[in-house]
C-alpha cells in the first residue's frame, strides 16, 4: 500500500518538479522559473507528494490578499503514479493550508480525469469560460466552500 508523504516544496525539488511538469502536462506547462518563484512565493503553498522518498506529484494554491478563496493553480502527479488516489490525498491536504472560505480552480472542459477529481471532492462547476484556452478548449471554473 502507498504511505504518501505531503510536505512544503523546496528548491532542491526543482528539477523532480520540472520533470513531472513535463511529463503530466502537454501543454501550457509551467516553466521551471515559475515553479522556482512559486516555492519562494509568500502567498503560495506549493506542497509535494513523496513516495518512498521519490515526488511523485505536486500541488498549488495561491492567496490573493483581496480574494476571498484561494486559487488551486496547480495539480499534477507523474503519469506513473496517477490512478492511485494520490491526487485526492494531495489535494485534501492543500485544502487544510487555506484560511479562506474556498478554493476555486479554472480547468480545461476536456480534461476528464482533473474533472473527475473535483467532482469527488465536492468542487461545483460555477461557470464556463469560452474558448479559454490557445487552442479554443472552454475552461469550467469550480469552487468548493471550505471550513463550513
Ligand atoms: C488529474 C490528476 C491530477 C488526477 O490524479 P490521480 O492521482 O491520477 O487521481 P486519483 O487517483 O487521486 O483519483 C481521484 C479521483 O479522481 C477521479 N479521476 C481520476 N482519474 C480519472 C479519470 N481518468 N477519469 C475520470 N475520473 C478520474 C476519480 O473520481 C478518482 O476517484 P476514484 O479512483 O475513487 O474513482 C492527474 O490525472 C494528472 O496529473 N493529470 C495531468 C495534470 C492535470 O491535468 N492536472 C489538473 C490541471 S487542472
Amino acid at each position: 500500500m502507498i504511505r504518501p508523504i505531503m510536505r512544503h516544496a523546496t528548491s532542491s525539488d526543482l528539477d523532480t518538479l520540472v520533470d513531472i511538469e513535463n511529463r503530466a502536462f502537454t501543454g501550457n506547462r509551467l516553466s521551471r522559473r515559475s515553479l522556482k518563484m512559486m516555492i519562494f512565493n509568500p502567498r503560495a503553498v506549493m506542497l509535494v507528494c513523496d513516495v518512498d522518498q521519490h515526488i511523485v506529484g505536486y500541488g498549488l494554491i495561491l492567496h490573493r490578499q483581496t480574494a476571498q478563496a484561494a486559487r488551486l493553480y496547480s495539480l499534477a502527479i507523474d503519469p506513473k503514479f496517477q490512478g492511485r488516489g494520490l491526487s485526492r490525498s494531495l489535494l485534501l491536504t492543500l485544502e487544510t493550508h487555506t484560511d479562506k472560505v474556498a478554493i476555486s480552480l479554472e480547468v480545461r472542459a476536456d480534461n476528464q480525469a482533473a474533472i473527475g477529481l473535483y467532482d469527488s471532492l465536492d468542487y461545483v462547476k460555477l461557470k464556463t469560460r469560452k474558448a479559454y484556452y490557445d487552442d479554443g478548449i472552454d475552461a469550467v471554473v469550480m469552487r468548493k466552500a471550505l471550513h463550513q
